[in-house]
């Protein structure tokens, strides 16, 4: 607590010292921006990119620095840093943010979204907009959505229908949504923090695992998988946050300048996410080292259908107008 109160002194010092005598003469506003995947992921390259626009246009004035790969702050402590100011820029997974708000859970509901334009276009509408602001009040406030991609399941054996799943232990992130959809299934699910989840298939503790093509391939978690089945049944994307308190005492002039910034960066990471993605799909093909399984219509519908209860648990508690315009925004309708 003391700890906390300091940092943002700390940081309320360097801001008002910024403004109060113009920031060419004065320390740059420092942003850490903590993230647990690789660099080369579309989050990691969001991150890298941003620093280097920062340094462009703002150097001098602002200093960004990057900690991939859970290198300051992961899973477990990243969101409580930020919200005592030790970190200012995080992106979490969706996913992540369950204990400030109930709403993104929206985000996890199994088939869903069919693709990622429909994420796109569902965060681009009044209701996606509106849930950057939900977590206000425990001080986050959202900046940007940022692309990952679909999930894809992973496990020790071939996955083709859900009754497969039966009995295997599933690493998820912390999520009650995520936990139900392997409930489902009548598999278990274990949380366990991204940096944990080589180790925990490498030995057994867990059989298996969801997440986008760059995030198995980066983590080489094909390596640890022998099968992959491609279910695209959810989505992984992020909430690029900062914290209010910080964010809203930077100098109205960079400020508007950083989310310039954001804006050009968002459109590159959600332009170029889907082909990284399929990039990193071929080279896990390549690879060899995992066997990659295609749904055929039948076997795609009826994992849909094994998971698409979970839509009515969690109805009430995301909200059922958030909900609803969720389900507007695929091409193709269905009940
Ligand atoms: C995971 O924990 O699987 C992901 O949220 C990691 C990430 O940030 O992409």
């Amino acid at each position: 607590m003391f700890k906390s109160i300091l940092a943002m002194a700390a940081c309320a010092l360097v801001l008002s010292s910024a403004s109060a005598h113009g920031a060419q003469t004065q320390s740059p506003i420092l942003i850490k921006f903590a993230h647990v995947v690789a660099e080369t992921t579309p989050k990691g390259q969001g991150a890298l990119l941003f620093k280097r626009l920062v340094e462009e246009r703002l150097g001098g004035q602002v200093k960004v620095e990057v900690y991939p790969n859970s290198s300051l702050y992961g899973d477990a402590d990243e969101l409580q840093a930020l919200r005592n100011g030790e970190v200012q820029l995080l992106a979490p997974s969706l996913a992540k943010f369950e204990k400030y708000t109930k709403q993104l859970q929206i985000f996890d509901l199994p088939f869903l979204f069919d693709d990622l334009d429909a994420v796109n276009r569902f965060q681009k509408r009044a209701k996606g907009r509106q849930l950057l602001r939900a977590m206000e009040d425990h001080d986050i406030v959202g900046l940007a959505y940022w692309h990952n991609g679909m999930k894809q399941l992973s496990a020790s054996k071939a996955l083709l229908m859900p009754g497969d799943a039966a009995g295997l232990s599933f690493r998820i992130q912390p999520s009650s949504v995520l936990e139900a959809q392997f409930q489902q299934l009548h598999a278990s699910a274990q949380v366990l923090p991204f940096a944990e989840v080589f180790d925990a298939l490498k030995n057994a503790k867990v059989q298996g695992a969801e997440n986008p093509w760059s995030n198995i391939y980066s983590k080489q978690l094909h390596s640890v998988q022998p099968f992959i089945t491609e279910t695209n049944h959810g989505v992984l994307d992020y909430m690029l946050v900062s914290n209010p308190r910080f964010w809203y005492a930077i100098p109205h002039r960079i400020r508007s300048e950083l989310e310039g910034i954001i804006d050009e960066v968002t459109y590159e990471v959600n332009r170029q996410a889907e082909a990284a993605n399929q990039a990193d799909r071929q080279r896990i093909e390549a690879s060899g080292r995992s066997r990659l399984i295609t749904l055929d219509e039948q076997q795609r519908e009826a994992w849909r259908q094994a998971m698409r209860p979970v839509w009515q648990q969690f109805e009430v508690q995301i909200g059922s107008d958030v909900l609803k315009a969720a389900q507007t925004v695929n091409r193709k309708q269905r009940n």
